[in-house]
């Protein structure tokens, strides 16, 4: 095992410690979030966690749960009225907890689920980790297909890059679990990455906007690559 999927695996064992028994979880999308399932998973076998529901946050995390087995665990928001505790990954985070989310295009959903939680923890190795961001990835930002060149235009004149997202194994754009297009912008430079966050949910045509708020996030959980965590409250 490499050492940065060493440091997803503790921080994800660590979140195991914040979930209890009868509780609904948020499940986050990503590679860190599915080693946090694996993790419920075996907690919930072996019976140290039991009674829970659990909230998926994207179509890749709906088939792994039932992939795992756990189908009857499984609820759609409007099939809950609540959640305690929503577990998800980020691509960057920043010291004041705020977080650069939808590397895999599942930004809107998560942060519908992650911001509905009585807790939010998030999930990262400390590769992601940065002083500022964005730093080294572009902000996610869902449009509907019909506004998408209208909203690169726009982010473009507030200045930097922006570019509609293309995947593999499909040819044309990224389209996402809500039907959308992703936008990956880059701004030239970041003063109130909130400002930054509210300007761009302006734009007539954005759906969401991959800036998490770290006033919203309970706790970051950091993997390191020495097998420790360190936690941000
Ligand atoms: C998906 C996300 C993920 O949480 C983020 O991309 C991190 O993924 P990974 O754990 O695979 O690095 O926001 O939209």
């Amino acid at each position: 095992m490499g050492s940065i999927d060493r440091a997803r695996e503790v921080a994800a064992r660590e979140a195991l410690k914040y979930v209890r028994s009868g509780q609904v979880i948020g499940v986050g999308t990503g590679s860190t979030a599915m080693l946090f399932l694996r993790e419920l998973h075996k907690s919930i076998i072996n019976g140290a966690v039991s009674n829970v529901l659990l909230v998926p946050t994207s179509t890749e995390t709906e088939i792994e749960i039932v992939r795992l087995g756990l189908v009857n665990l499984l609820r759609y928001p409007w099939q809950v009225d609540h959640i305690d505790v929503a577990i998800d990954g980020a691509d960057e985070v920043d010291y004041g907890k705020n977080l650069i989310k939808g590397g895999g295009a599942a930004l809107t959903r998560e942060k519908i689920i992650d911001y509905w939680a009585r807790e939010f923890i998030v999930i990262v190795d400390e590769s992601k980790v940065f002083n500022s961001i964005p730093s080294k990835h572009p902000i996610p930002i869902e449009v509907i297909p019909f506004a998408w060149s209208i909203v690169r235009t726009r982010l473009e004149e507030l200045g930097g890059t922006a570019e509609l997202r293309f995947g593999s194994g499909k040819r044309g754009p990224v389209v996402t679990d809500n039907g959308n297009y992703i936008i990956d912008y880059m701004p030239k430079s970041v003063i109130n990455i909130e400002e930054l966050e509210r300007v761009i949910k302006e734009i007539p045509g954005v759906v969401e906007v991959g800036i998490f708020n770290g006033k919203r996030v309970s706790r970051v959980i950091i993997g390191k690559v020495d097998g420790s965590v360190i936690t941000m409250d």
